[in-house]
């Protein structure tokens, strides 16, 4: 049988290797696709088109295997194309995976990162940790839900962290509120506030929460920013943020910024721009 993918960058057909459910929304697929597993690097993302005519939808990169060939996905069910990702099964395919794109993450000069994961943001925060704990830096998680059923990944980041705190909104499992106010309790136990950073990856309210935090504490930070991507190569604007004042495209200059330098306000209000148009679709 000919091979599914036989160019590098836009293939045709990924297999599914393995799905699995992680919580009752959200799934991980490994998906073969060689040329992009070759390529990737922690903080990356591909963009996935499921069907012929369908929306191409950005993922981050949860996990790769140049030897295996392979990439991982976690998708969370929110909508019409994410849904249709999610329905898909074990031997199937993916019509098409664009990547790896975006800029790879870059640690900054911390000793101790502290890794905070909100929701699926977990997955794209696992490949980062791994990485730095391979780099010999010290590594810490702080996970966030609203129940314990959807935690995710707190196995694997026990793997690469020294420490893995998980905190759920209802008190379910581990530690009853917010990142941010575990954050909080964790911080006085860590030492030198020169030596720490933080990157965080989770939903925009987490993510700006964290930089209040750390902008109060005077720790770097950095946010995996999630603006509406049309393309994901530079060309259409779609992915417009200002960081620091300077207009940047997330999908070719991030998605990773530093938070303390991030307009949230204006992304939070980009990002609600089709709301109409999202809600007839799934409704459709
Ligand atoms: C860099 C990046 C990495 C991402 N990584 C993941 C991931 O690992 N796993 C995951 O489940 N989701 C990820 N997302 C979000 C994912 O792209 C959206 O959930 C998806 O596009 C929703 O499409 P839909 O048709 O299912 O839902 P819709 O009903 O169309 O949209 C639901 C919500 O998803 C967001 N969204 C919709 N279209 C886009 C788009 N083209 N680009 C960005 N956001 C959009 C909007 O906030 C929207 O309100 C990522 C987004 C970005 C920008
Ligand atoms: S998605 Fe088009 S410029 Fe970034």
């Amino acid at each position: 049988m000919p091979p599914f993918h036989d160019t590098p960058h836009t293939c045709t057909g990924f297999r599914i290797l393995s799905k699995e459910r992680l919580t009752p929304v959200t799934n991980r697929f490994v998906l073969e696709a060689p040329w992009v597993a070759r390529a990737a690097q922690p903080g990356q993302f591909v963009v996935v088109r499921v069907v012929e005519g369908g929306e191409r939808i950005p993922v981050t990169i949860a996990d790769f295997d140049a030897q295996a060939g392979t990439v991982t996905i976690v998708v969370q069910e929110v909508g019409r194309t994410s849904r249709l990702l999610c329905a898909l099964q074990k031997g199937g395919a993916v019509l098409d995976v664009v990547g790896p794109l975006g800029e790879p993450f870059r640690a900054l000069k911390g000793k101790v990162v502290i890794g905070i994961g909100g929701g699926f943001g977990a997955a794209a925060l696992y490949p980062i940790v791994r990485g730095l704990h391979q780099a010999g830096v010290m590594t810490e998680a702080i996970l966030g839900a609203r129940t314990k059923e959807f935690l995710i990944l707190e196995r694997e980041l026990r793997g690469v962290c020294r420490e893995v705190l998980s905190c759920t909104d209802d008190g379910s499992y581990g530690f009853k509120g917010l990142v941010t106010e575990c954050l909080t309790t964790r911080l006085p136990q860590l030492g030198a506030r020169e030596e720490l950073e933080v990157v965080a990856v989770g939903p925009m309210p987490m993510m700006r929460a964290v930089a209040a935090v750390t902008a109060k504490q005077g720790i770097p930070a950095q946010v995996s920013l999630d603006p509406i991507m049309v393309d994901g190569t530079g060309m259409c604007g779609g992915c417009r943020v200002t960081v620091g004042g300077e207009v940047k495209f997330a999908c070719v200059d991030g998605p990773m910024f530093d938070a303390h330098q991030v307009d949230f306000a204006e992304l939070v209000r980009r990002n609600k721009m089709y709301k109409a148009e999202e809600a007839a679709l799934n409704a459709g």
